[in-house]
């Protein structure tokens, strides 16, 4: 399977949204429940400059996946970290497509001067576990009863990768 990895452009917002509504309506990846339209990720899309970018995975012409870096904080002492999101065509999830966005988000974080990636998901999200434990992220901690999904408080789990140690 020849799947590849590359910096997303306004042609792949149609099959960026189409993915994200799958995730928002299999209600394991975002608070999110209302679906997106175009115009949402079309201002999505254009926050993302220079060291924000947003990836996506290709199989034949098709988008598969895509993933994001955005700022973990406005501050400037937060520069070094990063915040990100991955999300799957349900018809291609558990094929290592989450995987291959990851490792490229990583690559290039680190050629960007990020230190660390963070990222918030939920406890229950046992797929979204899987890949970010395999990719060496850890647990920082779960803040409870944090948001609210269908009415329900959900509790977020917090991970981070350092990416490189800074000792001073
Ligand atoms: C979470 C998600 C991005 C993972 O991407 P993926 O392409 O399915 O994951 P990969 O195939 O790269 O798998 C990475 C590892 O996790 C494991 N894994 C994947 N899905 C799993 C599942 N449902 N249960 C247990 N382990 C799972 C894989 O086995 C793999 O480990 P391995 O190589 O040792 O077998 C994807 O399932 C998805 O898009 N889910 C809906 C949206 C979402 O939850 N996004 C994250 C929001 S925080």
């Amino acid at each position: 399977m020849m799947v590849t990895v590359r910096v997303a452009t306004h042609r792949d917002l149609p099959s960026i949204l189409a993915i994200y509504n799958q995730g928002i309506e299999d209600r394991v990846a975002t608070l999110e429940q209302d679906l997106k339209d175009m115009d949402y990720i079309t201002n999505w899309f254009n926050e993302h400059t220079n060291r924000y970018p947003v990836f996506v995975a290709e199989y034949q012409n098709n988008i598969i996946g895509w993933a994001d870096l955005h700022p973990y904080s406005h501050r400037c002492a937060y520069g070094g970290v990063a915040e990100l999101s991955v999300y799957v065509h349900r018809g291609w999830r558990a094929k290592g497509v989450g995987q291959a966005l990851l490792s490229a988000l990583e690559a290039f974080a680190r050629k960007h001067d990020f230190h660390k990636l963070v990222l918030a998901t939920f406890p229950f999200n046992s797929a979204g576990l899987a890949l970010y434990r395999k990719m060496g992220f850890r647990e920082v901690g779960v803040f409870m009863n944090h948001g609210r999904l269908d009415g329900k408080w959900v509790d977020v789990l917090w991970m981070e990768k350092l990416l490189e140690l800074k000792v001073e």
